[in-house]
């Protein structure tokens, strides 16, 4: 089982040959399985390789990291000092396309497993984890702050707002945050960015193909601007593109639900008809018995009135 999880390289990564993979974005230094497309998986690189250089040495927290494939190439990073993983590790969960998705075997102690495989204990003693939401975890526990953040939690968008709030009580006010499945959970990015507009903060967006989203804040708004918008989405097509698939995907599903339901109901239905039938039957059966008590009743009631009479004289 643990082979299927692990990529196709044979050999454990020195720290050097990852570095210079990261830098080249390539995906092959993902060693541990991540649930992201191969255009993701450089998106994630050019990311680290922004952090790297803007920030020199960086603090990575993640929400969501179900067996640390996502983690893999910041764990096995110098330059990476800390990684905090924050994961309540539910055995399914909701999403923003209407269904749920399923996460058997999910624990911290299975990706530690998995990832100790690959990674030297000296690249694994960097991990801090939590079993929680990122809402529960208190801001004095991860010290120093995050300067790099990763969302890829439960794609709703109320949980990845609630998400985003979470991580910016553990992030220096100088960080980047970025986020999975931007296709799903735009409209908590939206919000998020109409929060830091509230907050004074200065952001900038780039969205990343597939669906990677990174928010650079405050000092780094403009390093994001500069650098990731060369090789970014157009914001307003992606979006439009994002809300348009989204939508058709949830018809899709309803239309199914739909189907069901009728389907439900016209059985439902057959069996009711049956049922008035046996009932119309029983009913006719009834009242010729109601007839019978009836007359028995009357023929009782004369028999008491002769009674009544014999003692009246
Ligand atoms: C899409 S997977 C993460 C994949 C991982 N980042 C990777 O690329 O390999 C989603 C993960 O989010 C976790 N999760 C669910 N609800 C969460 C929450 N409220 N906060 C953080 N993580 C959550 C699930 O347990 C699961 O491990």
């Amino acid at each position: 089982m643990q082979d299927k999880l692990r990529a196709e390289v044979p050999q454990m990564l020195t720290a050097d040959q990852a570095v210079g993979m990261i830098g080249t974005l390539d995906i092959a230094v993902f060693q541990v399985q991540t649930q992201s497309t191969f255009n993701d998986r450089a998106s994630f690189l050019r990311v680290q390789t922004l952090a790297r250089s803007a920030l020199g040495r960086y603090i990575y927290l993640e929400v969501g990291s179900h067996i640390g494939g996502s983690l893999f190439p910041h764990l096995i990073d110098p330059a990476c000092q800390g990684a905090v993983s924050v994961d309540p590790r539910p055995a399914a969960l909701p999403d923003e396309r209407a269904e749920f998705m399923r996460y058997p075997e999910n624990s911290t102690a299975r990706m530690i497993a998995v990832l100790s495989e690959r990674l030297p204990p000296s690249a694994m003693a960097k991990l801090t984890t939590f079993d929680s939401d990122v809402s529960a975890v208190p801001p004095g526990a991860v010290e120093p702050k995050a300067t790099l953040a990763f969302i890829d939690g439960e794609h709703t968008n109320r949980a990845c707002f609630s998400d985003f709030a979470g991580v910016l009580q553990l992030t220096k006010p100088d960080c980047i945050i970025s986020f999975h499945d931007a296709n799903l959970i735009a409209d908590a990015i939206i919000n998020a960015e109409r929060f830091l507009d509230h907050l004074g903060v200065a952001h900038e967006t780039v969205f990343l193909p597939d669906t990677v989203a990174v928010m650079g804040l405050g000092r780094l708004a403009s390093a994001v601007r500069d650098e990731l918008q060369p090789h970014g989405l157009d914001r307003v097509a992606f979006l439009e593109r994002s809300q348009r698939e989204l939508w058709s995907h949830i018809a899709k599903v309803h239309s199914r639900e739909i189907r069901t339901e009728v389907e439900r109901l016209r059985s439902d239905n057959a069996r009711l008809a049956e049922e008035i039938e046996r009932t119309r039957k029983a009913g006719r059966l009834d009242a010729r018995m109601s007839r019978m008590a009836r007359r028995a009743s009357a023929r009782i009631r004369k028999v008491v009135d002769r009674i009544k009479r014999r003692f009246a004289r």
